[in-house]
């Protein structure tokens, strides 16, 4: 292993680029490599000669995402974000962060979420209600549209149903652009004339002009409709010079919500359905418990707390195949991280993907085994081993929003149907993008349920 005194870390690759070319090209296996040459800290060099750091152990990615706030900001792949996202909560920094965060605060509380819950499963059960027994259908694009209407009515108070179609593509476009492949290749990828960028160009005003539409309509109407956007309207600024948000800053906000607000979850329950259809056994325990809980009724928000087997199903499905895979920082000034002092401009990756995966935390890590999550197990066996939602002052402040759109989305749709794969699973696999996304999407056969149909 080669070690300098004055770097006053350890490199774990001999060359730039070592794990790419021995992982041929395989992102998800390259990170797992560079994790695997040490339990703690992976350090290496990537091809632009740049220092990338992968926190492996639970504490320190744990202390990357709630220590350090002054040392640490977003790091390359969400700063690229910026492109599309503008600064919104996602990308924005500092003191400006922290203002929009408050702003937004409110509409993630219990109780809007609470009325939330109903529109996520009416919007559901009318979906399900056109289905047949029999089709097909690829059940992840399936719930991009749905989770997109959701968050379109939830947050914005507008029906994006209409557009959705449209609307998917454009995002589509352009989240296909990102990637941590930034990290390992370097920062210079978005500029180069190649047909994924040319579409993701294309794509961009596609979003605005969808996003100033719905800005101009809550100008037009005028009254407080109580939701995210009519708050962040009449938002102002009063330690500053009282004025409102401009529509620059708006679009960028609104943007960054709606896109982390429905590409996340729909990955989440895309692989869901992946992983039941291959778990017969799962599956029919969910329908159980479906069947016990809700009976012919469509599920509640008051449920939720009653569907411990549907929520581990949820746990389990985002611990293998974890939306937000992986998440880094860039170093601002030079932070000591364990034992080693990492410098300046270093970017240092915390990866959901490799911890939740990680034997020490784990037993038979790559088993999808929904019991681990129930008692008399107790799994995890280190408590920051599971953080899909990321931590500290950056925490998804969508989490309770996810969390209950994904317990009540399973519990309305399982408690009806069966997911049939049409083809082997494993032709389906992790692509890593800005969110983990099935890389053929999920082709399935739809089975009406006979207890309850
Ligand atoms: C399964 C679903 C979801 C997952 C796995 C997820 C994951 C994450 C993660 C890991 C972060 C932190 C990123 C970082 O530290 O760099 C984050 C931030 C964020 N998420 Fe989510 N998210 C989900 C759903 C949602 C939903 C439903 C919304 C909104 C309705 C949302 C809105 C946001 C926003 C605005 C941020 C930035 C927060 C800030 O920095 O203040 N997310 N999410």
């Amino acid at each position: 292993m080669p070690h300098s005194a004055t770097l006053r870390y350890t490199l774990h690759n001999r060359y730039p680029g070592e794990h790419l070319v021995r992982s041929r090209g395989n992102l998800l296996r390259s990170i797992e490599m560079l994790a695997a040459s040490d339990p703690d800290l992976g350090v290496m060099r990537n091809v632009a000669g740049r220092t990338v750091v992968v926190a492996v152990h639970p504490e320190l990615a744990r202390e990357v995402l709630t220590n350090h706030p002054r040392s640490l900001k977003k790091g390359l792949g969400l700063q690229r974000t910026r492109n599309v996202l503008g600064n919104g909560l996602l990308t924005s920094e500092g003191e400006f962060h922290l203002r929009q965060r408050r702003l937004a605060q409110p509409a993630f509380h219990r109780e809007r979420i609470a009325r939330y819950a109903d529109v996520m499963v009416e919007r559901t059960e009318l979906l399900a209600a056109t289905w047949r027994d029999g089709q097909r259908m690829d059940i992840a694009r399936t719930m991009h549209q749905l989770t997109l209407d959701i968050v379109g009515r939830t947050l914005f108070n507008v029906d994006l149903q209409g557009q959705a179609a449209e609307l998917g593509r454009a995002l589509t476009a352009v989240l296909d652009t990102f990637s941590v492949w930034l990290l390992l290749i370097g920062d210079r990828l978005y500029d180069w004339p190649l047909p994924k960028m040319r579409r993701a160009k294309r794509a961009i005003p596609i979003l605005d002009a969808a996003i100033y539409d719905i800005i101009a309509q809550h100008r037009r109407d005028g009254s407080d409709q109580g939701d995210l956007l009519s708050m962040l309207m009449s938002a102002r600024d009063i330690e500053g010079d009282g004025s409102g948000m401009t529509d620059q800053q708006l679009r960028d906000e609104v943007m960054t919500l709606v896109l982390a607000g429905h590409e996340t979850t729909a990955n989440a329950l895309a692989w869901t359905w992946w992983y039941l259809a291959q778990h017969p056994e799962v599956d029919g325990r969910l329908a159980a418990e479906l069947d016990a809980v809700c009976g012919h009724r469509a599920p509640t928000m008051a449920d939720v707390p009653a569907l411990p087997y549907t929520r581990a199903v949820f746990s389990e499905a985002m611990r293998l195949r974890p939306p937000a895979y992986a998440t880094s920082r860039e170093v601002l000034s030079p932070i000591e991280l364990g034992g080693q002092t990492i410098p300046v401009g270093a970017q240092i990756v915390v990866s959901p993907w490799i911890t939740h995966r990680d034997p020490r935390w784990w037993t038979e890590p790559l088993r999808f085994d929904p019991d681990r999550w129930l008692a008399p197990r107790s799994e995890p066996m280190h408590k920051h081993a599971y953080f899909p939602f990321g931590g500290g002052s950056r925490l998804c402040i969508g989490e309770q929003f996810a969390w209950t759109e994904g317990i009540l989305l399973v519990a309305s749709m399982a408690r009806r149907w069966r997911f049939h794969l049409t083809g082997p699973a494993d032709a389906i696999r992790p692509q890593p993008a800005v969110t983990l996304r099935p890389s053929t999407g999920v082709t399935v056969r739809l089975e009406r349920r006979r207890s309850t149909a």
